[in-house]
């Protein structure tokens, strides 16, 4: 059984993004600069936020955090986007989710400029990669095919079983498994007889947000499983969707939880601003 850890993987892409940014300053006398918007004080969404900016220095970056107040208006919002979305210095910018329930998220998807749509949440951005065009592509689901990639785990003319449909992680992952060429089973909440359907797949990806909802009755022996959930169980742990102690027997690869998928979101994230800035370098 292998267990698929995600530092390595993200320590790849990092090396190779970081290797850009310093070419991308000695032609073009400038950092890529990522621009985080937090609305609010949600503690989850200030150290998420705190972490992205610590990456995108790592990396050589610039970074800001533009820090709203809670009771910032939606339309208060848009213009400071509007104003990211014009600033020629400014290649990514995200919002950082969740944001206080005035916002409605099918509105505040159309904000973010789709060529500085570093989350790829805008509609052309979802539209392209559902139409397997080029586009910037969602950070967690994008690292899980690097993941797999990374630890020669080809989706291609495979049953793959995706327990989740949420924009974005469980439809964007099946998106891009079809593209890789797997038949891909779009799971949900309304699927009856998920247990026979996992139980054919050759790999199972669980984003559910349901700790433990899977364990080794959903599997096949020597099944590939990637486990996007996270949690805290009673004991203040870090757990995710799978039962990784029944999983293991049974699986021939398992992500952990924490440090599988986890650390592969934040590398795409950088990834994706690195695109980002080289595209509009490139169009200008
Ligand atoms: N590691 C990371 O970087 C990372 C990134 C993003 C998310 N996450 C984690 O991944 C998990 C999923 O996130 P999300 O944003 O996709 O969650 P979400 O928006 O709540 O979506 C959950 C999806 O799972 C489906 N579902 C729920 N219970 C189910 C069940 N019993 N059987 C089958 N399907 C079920 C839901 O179906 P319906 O559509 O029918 O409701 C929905 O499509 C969460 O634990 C989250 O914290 C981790």
């Amino acid at each position: 059984m292998i267990t698929l850890f995600g530092k390595p993987v993200a320590e790849s892409i990092q090396k190779s993004v970081q290797q850009r940014a310093d070419l991308f300053f000695k032609k073009h006398r400038r950092k890529p600069k990522l621009v985080v918007v937090l609305v609010g004080n949600d503690p989850a969404s200030q150290i998420y936020t705190r972490k992205k900016g610590e990456a995108a220095l790592q990396l050589g970056f610039d970074h800001e955090t533009l820090h709203l107040l809670q009771t910032a208006s939606p339309s208060e919002v848009r213009l400071h986007i509007e104003k990211l979305n014009n600033d020629p210095t400014v290649d990514g910018i995200l919002i950082q989710r969740p944001l206080p329930t005035a916002f409605s998220e099918n509105e505040v998807v159309f904000w973010v400029h789709p060529e500085k749509d570093v989350d790829a949440f805008h509609p052309i951005n979802t539209g392209k990669l559902a139409l397997g065009l080029p586009c910037l592509q969602p950070c967690t689901p994008t690292g899980i095919m690097a993941l797999l990639s990374y630890y020669k785990i080809s989706p291609a003319g495979k049953l793959v079983s995706v327990i989740g449909r949420s924009s974005i992680v469980g439809r964007p992952m099946g998106s891009l498994l079809l593209r890789a060429d797997a038949t891909v089973f779009q799971c949900h909440s309304k699927t009856p007889h998920l247990k026979e359907i996992t139980n054919q797949s050759d790999i199972v990806i669980v984003a559910a947000g349901k700790m433990a909802l899977v364990d080794d009755s959903y599997l096949k022996s020597g099944a590939v499983v990637v486990d996007v959930g996270m949690h805290r169980n009673s004991q203040n742990k870090v757990v995710g969707d799978v039962d990784f102690e029944k999983a293991q027997n049974k699986v021939s690869a398992i992500t952990p939880v924490p440090g599988g998928v986890g650390p592969m979101t934040i590398a795409v994230l950088m990834k994706n601003t690195m695109d980002a800035a080289e595209m509009r370098v490139g169009a200008a």
